[in-house]
């Protein structure tokens, strides 16, 4: 067990900064995402961390200790590949063994810690079966397995289970999240998969081009996204956002979008009070976009009526996508919606739940 500091870590390949001036604490025992877009940078951060690259500026911490020049085989973590790596000709007692051995681990301790492995992964009627006679997911377990039994005090996991198929990947992301809370050990997770980020991480870092944009705890991130970017690649499907101006009539601010207009929250109109620029980027979640006709109540503003292009029935909710002029947007609406292709509907738009950014830096403005 075991805490991991990156301060300022970068990482060049020629030209490329493949890792900007990364800062990330984890902590003992914590189970941190790192997730964002193909070619961000996270297999080369976990790959620093593992020593498998050689860091180009900035200093990695494993506990207290500034690993820059220890050898991998030194560093005391374990990593679990997208590949898996297991060895074809060894059988699954033999792969487990394999690291162990290679330590000069006793017998005796070999043979306990595999079969304990094993038997933690439910893998223990495999031990003797070559890994081509093995599933996809009875691979990954095998993989996860070797690491395991190593008895790291850091795991790093690179997008391991993006070759199992969705049924496997969700049963396989409980069981690794099970796993975790009974090892008590560190684990860092690649993946670029936002829904994987949001179910297994204590907390979640989200990288672009080389630079970490937010680290925080899931619902955090979803909530109170610190930019453009994370708010749009956090959620599914994506959070929708509109060009708006902000407008006063005297009475109250409004975001105007030209599709509808919202009533600034008190909370929401005193942070934007402090700012020069009128124009802004709304953005709001696809569930806080409500069918007006199922609503008791709701105010006279903040509505708009919109046409409907497409509509996805997800049985638990709607999938609804609007057009208005040249804007499109989707809404997650009540299966109890009318909704028709084709056809115009009222739509409430929940001021509550907007968020407001910065049309040049991006950053979130309400936060
Ligand atoms: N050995 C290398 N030589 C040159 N460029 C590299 C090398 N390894 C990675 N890169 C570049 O560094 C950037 C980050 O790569 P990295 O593999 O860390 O991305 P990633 O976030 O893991 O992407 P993916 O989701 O596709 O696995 C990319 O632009 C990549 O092309
Ligand atoms: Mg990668």
């Amino acid at each position: 067990m075991s805490s991991v500091s990156l301060r300022h870590v970068y990482r060049k390949f020629g030209d490329v900064i493949a890792v900007n001036d990364v800062n990330i604490d984890i902590e003992d025992k914590e189970f941190l995402v790192l997730v964002g877009p193909s070619g961000c940078g996270k297999s080369t951060t976990l790959r620093l961390i593992a020593g498998l690259e050689e860091i180009s500026g900035g200093e990695i911490f494993i506990g207290d200790r500034i690993v820059n020049d220890v050898p991998p085989k030194d560093r005391d973590i374990a990593m679990v590949f997208q590949s898996y790596a297991l060895y074809p000709h060894m059988n699954v007692y033999d792969n487990l063994a394999f690291g162990l051995r290679r330590r000069k681990t006793p017998k005796a301790e070999v043979d306990r810690r595999v079969r304990a492995t094993a038997a933690s992964l439910g893998i223990e009627n495999l031990l003797t079966r070559k890994p081509k006679q093995l599933s996809g997911g009875q691979r990954q377990r095998v993989a996860v397995g070797r690491a395991i039994v190593r008895e790291p005090k850091v795991f790093l996991m690179d997008e391991p289970l993006s070759n199992l198929d969705a049924k496997l990947r969700v049963e396989t992301r409980a069981y690794l999240i099970k796993l975790h809370q009974r090892l008590q050990t560190t684990v860092v997770y690649v993946t670029h998969d936002q829904t994987e980020a949001l179910t297994m991480g204590t907390r979640i870092a989200v990288m672009k081009d080389g630079f970490l944009q937010q680290l925080a705890p899931p619902q955090e991130v979803y909530d109170h996204p610190a930019n453009i970017f994370v708010a749009g690649f956090i959620g599914s499907p994506a959070m929708n956002f509109f060009d708006a101006r902000l407008v006063s009539d005297g009475e109250g601010l409004y975001a105007d979008t030209g599709v509808f207009r919202v009533l600034l929250p008190a909370e929401q109109r005193a942070k934007v009070l402090q700012r020069d620029a009128q124009d802004v980027i709304l953005g709001i979640r696809p569930e806080d976009i409500y069918d007006r006709s199922l609503l008791q109540s709701s105010p006279s503003t903040d509505v708009a009526t919109v046409n409907v292009e497409v509509v996805e029935h997800m049985g638990s909710e709607l999938y609804v996508y609007f057009i208005a002029g040249k804007i499109q947007f989707v809404a997650r609406l009540d299966p109890r919606s009318k909704a028709t292709t084709g056809q115009a509907m009222e739509v409430l738009f929940d001021a509550g739940k907007i968020h407001l950014f910065d049309k040049v830096s991006q950053a979130c403005i309400t936060n």
